[in-house]
């Protein structure tokens, strides 16, 4: 006998962890829970009937969109084949060889290597022993700080965890870790400086960096990791000049850049990776979530040339690299990844994000640039935030106990849209699937605009905001 959805959400509330979420209030069953049973294109279903419009694609990541039968075939042809086998001591698969020759060719110039992993979190735990190791193999054993950025984003794990630069990922874990320092956001919106140009801004957030690599000392200082747009920070797009700034105090001290190209490579911006958006010129990149569309878990290190030189020379000297996870370049994560990006290709994903991305941006500057709640509205590619304030010319907060970016988060759900409310601050993402079509942005922004006026009457009869 099939179970009811309230049968499967009482079992799931007995025994499920789940991230995010309020622990105890949904064990009591004072919290909602979901069960997702499909999906088709932008669109997914839950075990009620209810459809509705993912316009986060999951977590920003199931790029191709919902339900790809050629995605589920290939993944089935490989679990035939070769479910499973290592890649410890040079062993090695048919679609893990190809895939990497396909994502060094789309990778920026001067990339040499590879390395994988299931998570963007333990991605970036790689990144930072590679250059540890890096240093060490170097005679540099004291260069090994990280500088991040405040609201970054870059997993959750200790080190990641450590890199992210938001509070509610460190306080009660006893993280950052003290060798991860933190760097302003180029958060040219927060500037403190009303009438301060973006170029201006760039410089600034240049300087405070290389006054900060110059307090903890050059010699100290290993890399920096950021990613290309701030994404679970706020999905903040670099003002105009940053990253030639950042790059140059970063080659100035001897410091690498790792491009956190999780949310942003495989198309997300308009073309395939944020590095070559912004000319980052990365030592080393991060790559996840678009990889593979979520439909399995693939992460992977990109390692440019100066760095894999150095990794070499080191097991000559040490002999091989003490790293290593069992599932490391699992075979059918390489043929979903594969299948995934012959997909992207064929349908013109990456263009269709840059042609639609623009449409996007476009109309929610026509919709909201001139709201009363809105402060910013701020975005590339398919990917845009929009920023609440309760006076737009001021640029002031609301209380955060009033949670309105998580009411109007509601208000869209409520109307069959899924739109995330990031975690810090007032701050609404959007980051449809790149197959989203002109008239998907319509009606996302449709039902946006609606919920954002209930909740601003709301706001308004209750004598909160005028
Ligand atoms: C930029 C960035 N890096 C790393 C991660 C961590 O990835 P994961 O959740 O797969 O560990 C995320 C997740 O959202 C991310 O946005």
């Amino acid at each position: 006998m099939t179970k009811s959805t309230e049968q499967l959400l009482k079992t799931d509330r007995e025994t499920i962890f789940h991230s995010s979420t309020h622990l105890k209030q949904y064990a009591a069953g004072e919290l909602p829970g979901r069960i997702i049973t499909g999906g088709k294109g932008l669109r997914i279903t839950d075990s009620t009937g209810v459809e509705l419009i993912d316009g986060f694609a999951g977590l920003y990541c199931v790029n191709i969109g919902y339900g790809r039968e050629e995605m589920a075939e290939a993944i089935y042809e490989q679990a035939k084949k070769l479910a499973y086998y290592h890649t410890y001591v040079g062993h090695t698969n048919e679609a893990l060889i190809e895939l990497s020759d396909r994502i060094l060719k789309m990778a920026p110039e001067g990339m040499s290597k590879v390395y994988y992993g299931l998570s963007g979190s333990d991605a970036n735990e790689t990144q930072l022993k590679l250059v540890w190791y890096y240093n060490n193999a170097r005679g540099l054993p004291k260069k090994k700080k990280i500088i991040a950025r405040e609201r970054g984003y870059h997993g959750s794990s200790i080190a990641s965890g450590s890199m992210t630069g938001l509070p509610v990922f460190h306080s009660h874990f006893d993280l950052p870790l003290e060798c991860i320092k933190h760097t302003m956001s180029p958060y040219y919106y927060r500037r403190e400086v009303e009438n301060m140009t973006e170029e201006a801004f760039s410089k600034l957030c240049a300087e405070q960096l290389e006054a900060q690599i110059l307090h903890e000392g050059p010699d100290t200082v290993a890399a920096m990791i950021a990613e290309p747009v701030l994404g679970t920070g706020g999905i903040v797009p670099p003002p105009k000049g940053y990253w030639p700034e950042i790059r140059k105090v970063l080659d100035k001290y001897d410091v690498l850049l790792i491009a956190d190209e999780v949310v942003c490579g495989f198309g997300r911006l308009g073309v395939n990776f944020g590095s070559d958006l912004y000319q980052m010129k990365p030592d080393l990149m991060t790559i996840a979530k678009g990889l593979t569309s979520a439909y399995l878990p693939l992460s992977g290190v990109i390692i440019g040339n100066k760095v894999w030189q150095v990794l070499e020379d080191g097991t000559d000297q040490w002999g091989p690299i003490g790293h290593g996870y069992t599932y490391s370049g699992h075979p059918m994560g390489a043929a979903a990844a594969l299948c995934n990006l012959n997909i992207i290709e064929r349908e013109g994903l990456v263009e269709n994000s840059r042609i639609v991305g623009e449409y996007l941006q476009q109309q929610m500057q026509v919709k909201f640039a001139d709201h009363p709640l809105v402060g910013d509205t701020r975005g590339v590619g398919m990917l845009h935030g929009l920023e609440f304030s309760p006076d737009k010319y001021h640029r002031t907060h609301f209380d955060p106990n009033l949670k309105v970016g998580a009411q109007i988060a509601a208000a869209c759900l409520e109307r069959g849209l899924i739109a995330r409310a990031m975690p810090h601050g007032d701050i609404l993402g959007f980051a449809p699937a790149l197959v989203a079509t002109t008239s998907d942005i319509d009606q996302m922004v449709e039902i946006t605009e609606s919920a954002v006026n209930q909740v601003m009457n709301t706001l308004v009869k209750q004598k909160l905001w005028n």
